[in-house]
């Protein structure tokens, strides 16, 4: 199984991972294999990229550290949450129902509890897709990076659920955010920009009344753009006055963004999103943060397209938990069927390295 722009999905390719529809429903199920007539439903849907399994990507699983019924639980609470203040924002209802938190809470807690039975594994992204499902999985990726990190460093599971927390919900002030300007496609005018940053106090406000979130993590909503160096909003704050919880909710927040981003044909890997934050990092995001999530997070991904220092096309197919820069790779020779026995260990050959990654195969 691979992840592929829709743009490059070959009409017989497989789907490897269901795609849901705007209320969460299966859009078309795993297993189906896709006809001209899907991928047309599928484009008009706006789903942008999908997981297939073709013959390159054979007996590649992709098996995410968080189960999909429990991320597909917190979509599904977020989704609420983000919808009921959609059609309040007209209104001067902003209470969230303090019942929907403890929910919320409590699958913050059921997650910390994954992460915890499994202490090797590092994290890597499957995505949900789906239509207007981006905006949920963007959150709930915020926080289980978050969660992941500040375990690293020692948070005690309180302080985890108050990290957790403050992460998913940091954005949910986007749904007072006109539609044209959430979802446009390319740069966002000056004036636009500058209603997007109002999501900040619109999460505030929106957040404000309810009894059953911490200060903590309200303070994570309210700063999470702020910057080390005061280039940040809402309040340009800088150094010490952004607390160690919110400095791992802005680089887990702009990590996520960064491989996400959904406006390009082409996803940015994980190895380049990491570069772009190592530019960032220390002025204007938290050193240690930012050293910590390159511990807990996987720099090539199960399917992901490598060229080697040799010229050699690989696909990955699984990590060497201890060498996040050396997984173990299957040559791929285009027109040829995969050989699915024969394993390339970068940890064995130790002249081999991974020089770039491929954002597709050249017939693609
Ligand atoms: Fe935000």
């Amino acid at each position: 199984m691979r992840l592929v722009n829709i743009a490059d999905v070959e009409p017989n390719s497989m789907i490897a991972k269901p795609v849901y529809d705007s209320k969460l429903s299966l859009l078309i199920n795993k297993g189906v294999k896709l006809t001209p007539g899907i991928l047309k439903k599928m484009i008009e849907s706006d789903i942008r990229h999908l997981y297939i399994q073709d013959s390159y990507s054979e007996g590649i699983i992709l098996e995410p550290m968080i189960s999909d019924e429990i991320k597909l639980q917190a979509i599904t609470i977020m989704k609420e949450i983000y919808e009921s203040q959609v059609q309040k924002q007209n209104q001067n209802t902003d209470t969230l129902r303090e019942a929907t938190i403890r929910k919320l809470k409590d699958l913050v807690d059921d997650i910390i509890t994954e992460i915890y039975s499994k202490t090797d594994e590092r994290y890597y992204s499957t995505e949900f897709m789906g239509v207007e499902i981006y905006h949920y999985n963007h959150a709930v990726e915020v926080m289980i990076l978050a969660l992941l990190i500040g375990r690293k460093l020692g948070l005690d599971r309180e302080r985890l659920i108050k990290l957790g927390m403050g992460a998913i919900l940091a954005d949910i002030g986007k749904s007072r955010v006109p539609q044209e300007i959430l979802n446009k496609k390319g740069k966002l005018e000056p004036h636009e920009f500058e209603e997007m940053k109002r999501h900040v106090d619109y999460s505030y406000h929106i957040l404000k009344e309810l009894t059953g979130l911490s200060s903590l993590s309200r303070q994570i909503v309210l700063l999470h753009h702020e910057k080390l160096d005061g280039s940040g909003y809402p309040n340009g704050f800088s150094g010490d006055q952004i607390p160690l919880l919110v400095r791992i909710a802005t680089v887990c927040d702009i990590f996520s963004a960064i491989v996400a981003d959904r406006t390009y044909n082409t996803r940015i890997s994980v190895d380049t999103a990491i570069e772009i934050l190592r530019s960032a990092a220390p002025l204007k995001i938290d050193q240690d943060v930012f050293v910590t999530l390159l511990q807990v997070i996987d720099m090539y991904p199960p399917g992901t397209l490598v060229e080697l220092g040799n010229g050699k096309l690989c696909i990955v197919i699984r990590n060497n938990p201890n060498s996040p820069t050396r997984p173990v790779l299957r040559e791929i020779i285009i027109g040829k069927p995969a050989d699915v026995s024969e394993e390339i260990d970068l940890m064995k050959e130790f002249t081999l390295f991974i020089k770039k990654v491929v954002p597709r195969l050249p017939s693609e």
